[in-house]
């Protein structure tokens, strides 16, 4: 059979028969509202302010700026963080959690102890703490979650934590609260059983069997004193050098399965290679890394009634430039400089949790301000990076019922995977609203699809949004956006919707069902 691909190479040797015989690439997407995948928890949309470069001090937090209100905070950044829609907020690790102790960033700032950041080779002020981040969440309206030292810290100092921001018993704890300015409890539910543990890099890294039987008994005091906070297990970050992560997974999920009520892991890619068809492929891992998670909660909880375990991709994105020999050095470390490729590839893992709802319940894009993160400031001011907008157009509108899609789509093989559909996709209903967001992978091509309405019918008005750009390494900069969200025009008919999308674009569509 003469398939596109052996067709491609056979009119490689005949080009002037090219056109006349390809055509246009061609997708069909089915859409039936009554195919569910889960719930799309708001949860997905978080990112992750951590202690490191000029994250929090000179991102989000710069006393000396007169950017900054008379708390610290920058003005400018926190309207941006407010615009992208930040639905929760990880703080303060990453790394640097796993040797942060919670009492020196309470009590009056000018007499808190600096001290050695080792994760991040700096000096921690300790001037922004537990106050200024459950504040600075709530100015935000983001949840805060809360990441626990389960490095060099111990089950009581977790414990604590837990009592100082939840407790409303007269204790000492709740007393030294109340002295720092906080009378009523925070009541913060999302806490971190540690970060990246099974990384020979974490401060205070523990074998497999070490870091459950700690981290069940750290639980088992965090949720005694607030039965009711939310657990998040610290799963896989580490996937290289024959390392094994699932039996990582299933080992801490033995342990901490009547515990645990998430399992944290993490991933970042990138394309060092310069490899495009490689690189915008790379969700794929991300598709696969969820379901074996998936696989192994669903085994350790076999048996187990009235459970359920989420998974929690707490840190994600795009990160190589800034990284190893290249980080930088000083406070100006891993500055990452996104293209729109990048941002290509973060919408193909925004729709790979929108795809996975049923299982996927918390994403971190790691992190929020100049640290890989999609607002980049100086000292004069800010600029949005190629990565923010396919977050915030997501934030924004793919919300409600996760819907599982028929897709026919043209496909190709990358090095590391086979049948990579050019056509990216995930559709979110929400009473009525449809918003369907696609990916062209295709460097190139342009795709025409057509949806078709199964059990409802399509109005006519359609909005569109596009992001995409001059050139697939198209970068936003300090007065000069190129990748920007740009409105387009589409229509439909009640039970047809044609749509071309053009090559290496991610597109936001939104129509309302009948
Ligand atoms: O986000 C940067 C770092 O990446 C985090 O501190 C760590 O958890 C991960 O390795």
């Amino acid at each position: 059979m003469l398939t596109r691909r052996t067709l491609s190479k056979t009119l490689l040797a005949a080009p002037f028969i090219l056109k006349a015989q390809q055509g246009p690439l061609r997708a069909r997407v089915k859409i039936d509202t009554e195919r569910i995948i889960g719930d799309i928890d708001p949860k997905i949309y978080g990112n992750f302010a951590e202690h490191l470069g000029r994250c929090i001090d000179g991102g989000i937090f710069d006393e000396k700026s007169p950017l900054s209100d008379a708390k610290g905070y920058r003005k400018d950044v926190l309207a941006a963080a407010k615009d992208l829609n930040v639905t929760q907020l990880r703080w303060p690790g990453g790394n640097f959690s796993s040797n942060y102790h919670w009492r020196d960033g309470i009590g009056p700032r000018d007499q808190r102890p600096p001290r050695l950041d080792m994760a991040w080779g700096a000096v921690e002020s300790n001037r922004f703490g537990t106050h200024d981040f459950l504040d600075y969440s709530q100015a935000l309206g983001a949840e805060p979650y809360i990441c626990a030292n389960l490095g060099t810290g111990t089950w009581t100092e977790a414990q604590e934590w837990v009592e100082y921001c939840n407790g409303s018993a007269d204790t000492a704890v709740t007393r030294e609260r109340k002295r720092n300015g906080r009378a009523e409890p925070w009541k913060v539910t999302y806490w971190g059983l540690g970060n990246e543990m099974d990384g020979g890099w974490q401060m205070g890294h523990r074998d497999v069997v070490e870091y459950s039987k700690f981290a069940l008994e750290a639980a088992k005091l965090m949720k005694w004193t607030d039965p009711s906070i939310k657990l998040i297990a610290a799963g896989s970050s580490n996937y290289g050098g024959g390392s094994d992560w699932i039996g990582w997974n299933r080992t801490v999920l033995d342990f901490l399965k009547n515990h645990a009520d998430y399992l944290a892991l993490h991933l970042y890619v990138g394309n060092n290679a310069n490899d495009y068809p490689e690189f915008i492929a790379s969700s794929m891992e991300l598709y696969d890394r969820i379901k074996t998670a998936e696989g192994v909660i669903d085994a350790a909880l076999n048996g187990v009634r009235n459970r359920k375990i989420y998974i929690a991709w707490d840190e994600w994105n795009v990160w190589y430039r800034a990284r190893g020999a290249n980080q930088g050095t000083g406070r100006r470390i891993l500055e990452e400089h996104y293209n729109l490729e990048d941002a290509l590839v973060v919408a193909t893992f925004l729709n790979a949790f929108i795809n996975n709802a049923h299982i996927l319940k918390i994403a971190n894009m790691a992190q929020l301000v100049n640290v890989i993160a999609p607002i980049f400031t100086n000292d004069t001011g800010l600029f949005l990076q190629t990565i923010y907008y396919p977050l915030q157009l997501f934030a924004k509108n793919a919300r409600g019922k996760a819907l599982d899609l028929f897709v026919e789509t043209p496909r190709y093989n990358s090095r590391r995977f086979n049948g990579v559909p050019y056509l990216d996709i995930s559709a979110a209903h929400d009473n009525g609203s449809l918003v369907i967001n696609v990916v062209n992978r295709h460097r190139t091509e342009a795709i025409e699809t057509t949806f078709e309405a199964q059990d409802k019918g399509f109005s006519t008005a359609v909005e569109a949004v596009e992001v995409n750009g001059p050139d697939i390494k198209s970068e936003n900069d300090f007065g000069k956006s190129p990748v920007a969200p740009v409105i387009r025009t589409a229509a439909a008919q009640p039970k047809t919707l044609r749509y071309s999308f053009p090559p290496h674009s991610y597109t936001m569509l939104r129509v309302k069902l009948v």
